[in-house]
């Protein structure tokens, strides 16, 4: 295999090196290409950028694999334990049980919120998008911990990104309480991570919530499935922050903003809303599969399609079957299950999409497990952020700890005005 490849601009041939990564993957070194020609490479929506080299999740679009720190994601669906998935994605590897019972033991210490923070929530209206009030609390605790503003050890790192696992959980359920007028559950320290997030979501003061091991297994394997997917928008957007020194906080809190909107993270709440639309008779799922193919009607196959997968997304493979299994176990027949379903075969069996290399994605099944839960349509996205988070910390601190940092900084070709003369108002036509 060529270490370099050739490129001749203007009668002149530089070398490029070529890198390689673990799995073979190959990339031009474009580093000194301005500097050496005085070109630099256009790449709208970075499809053929590879930002950053990284060790903390490998993708295998067109062999439909995920691997988090190496480990296959399915080798996690038997047992699924969110708590140690988040370890090993920030540490590397995975927690032996003192790491674990240690790391265990500050998420349950961190789930509660300084009271003062009870008074943020009481300024939002109880309509504000629960998207909104998570960027904004998450920016908030910075506020709260001006002590882990600056990270510099393992200790460090480990303290503020247990605070903000734990923490997010209880702004979540917070938001979704003082969204419904409900009183704040404060968190139980007898309580494990997932359990404890139903607890103070679902439980009341004269009624305890108790959550069944279907739900709980269902839930823990939704949040491993989101909890990194190497660089999407909303983690280059906790690096592009974070690769200015800005602190873990204000890092994530940007990576909510990215995640929300509805070719992310939002696409989750997209899907349920398309599903609840051809169930009340709007369209039938035939109808709005043609509707999607068409592009002058704006409208997509919401939870379809994927940057990088081009085969199949491994982590809808895994939704669909717990999302079997855990209807089943509870005896619920979700009417959107079937009509999901059935759009999903249509479009697996259309050239429209077959061609595109278009399948489901996270997104596609996702909802209908959060919907069994008792989740509202406008917290799905808050769900994902709460997976998603691990991923974001861990990606944060590889950077931080590279010595070579440097501030992300892209560059752009201008297509604007030529050198034009400032025109007084009078003059103006
Ligand atoms: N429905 C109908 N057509 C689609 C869809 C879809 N869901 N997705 C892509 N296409 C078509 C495009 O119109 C385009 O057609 P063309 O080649 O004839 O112009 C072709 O497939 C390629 O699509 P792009 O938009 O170029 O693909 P890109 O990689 O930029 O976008 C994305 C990927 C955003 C996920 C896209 O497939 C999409 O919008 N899907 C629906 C939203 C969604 O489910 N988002 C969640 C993604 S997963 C996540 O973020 C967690």
């Amino acid at each position: 295999m060529p270490s370099d490849a050739k490129l001749t601009i203007d009668g002149k041939t530089y070398s490029l090196p070529i890198v390689e990564g673990t799995e073979g993957e190959r990339a031009l070194d474009i580093t000194s290409l301005r500097s050496e020609t005085g070109l630099t490479a256009l790449d709208p929506a970075y499809g053929n950028t590879a930002s950053c080299t990284s060790g903390i999740t490998v993708i295998g679009g067109d062999r439909g694999i995920l691997r988090y720190r190496g480990i296959p994601l399915e080798e996690f669906a038997d047992k699924p334990n969110f708590v140690e998935v988040a370890w090993l994605l920030i540490f590397g590897k995975l927690p032996n049980s003192s790491e674990y019972q240690q790391f265990s033991q500050r998420l349950t210490n961190h789930a509660n919120l300084d009271e003062d923070m009870k008074h943020h929530f009481m300024g939002f209206p109880r309509s504000a998008p629960p998207m909104a009030i998570l960027s904004a609390m998450i920016s908030t605790l910075s506020c709260f911990h001006p002590q882990l503003l600056e990270l510099h050890t393992s200790d460090e790192i480990e303290a503020a990104a247990a605070r903000l696992i734990s923490k997010i959980r209880t702004l979540a359920a917070y938001t979704y309480r003082h969204s419904h007028g409900l009183p704040y559950i404060y968190p139980d320290p007898s309580l494990p991570y997932t359990s404890n997030f139903l607890h103070m979501m679902f439980s009341e003061p004269y009624k305890r919530y108790e959550s069944s091991e279907e739900v709980r297994r269902a839930l823990n394997l939704v949040l491993i499935l989101h909890a990194d997917h190497e660089q999407n928008c909303s983690t280059s957007t906790v690096r592009m922050v974070g690769s200015s020194r800005a602190n873990l906080f204000a890092s994530c809190a940007a990576g909510v903003s990215a995640l929300w909107g509805p070719l992310h993270g939002g696409a989750n709440v997209k899907v349920i809303e398309m599903l609840e639309a051809i169930h009340q008779g709007n369209q039938s799922a035939d109808e709005f599969i043609n509707l999607s193919k068409d592009k002058s009607s704006g409208i997509r196959l919401m939870g379809f399609g994927h940057r990088i997968y081009k085969n199949f997304d491994p982590r809808a493979m895994m939704l669909r079957k717990v999302c079997d299994e855990m209807l089943d176990t509870l005896g619920i027949h979700d009417p959107l299950l079937d009509i999901a379903k059935r759009l999903e075969d249509i479009a697996l069996n259309d050239e429209y999409f077959v061609s595109r290399k278009l399948y489901p994605n996270v997104d596609f099944y996702s909802g209908i497990i959060l919907r069994a839960i008792g989740i509202p349509t406008n917290m799905f996205t808050v769900l994902f952020a709460i997976g998603r988070l691990p991923g974001w910390i861990a990606h944060w601190h590889e950077q931080n700890s590279d010595p070579n940092m440097r501030i992300s900084r892209p560059r752009q070709i201008y297509t604007g005005n030529p050198k034009s003369p400032y025109i007084d108002v009078r003059d103006r036509t």
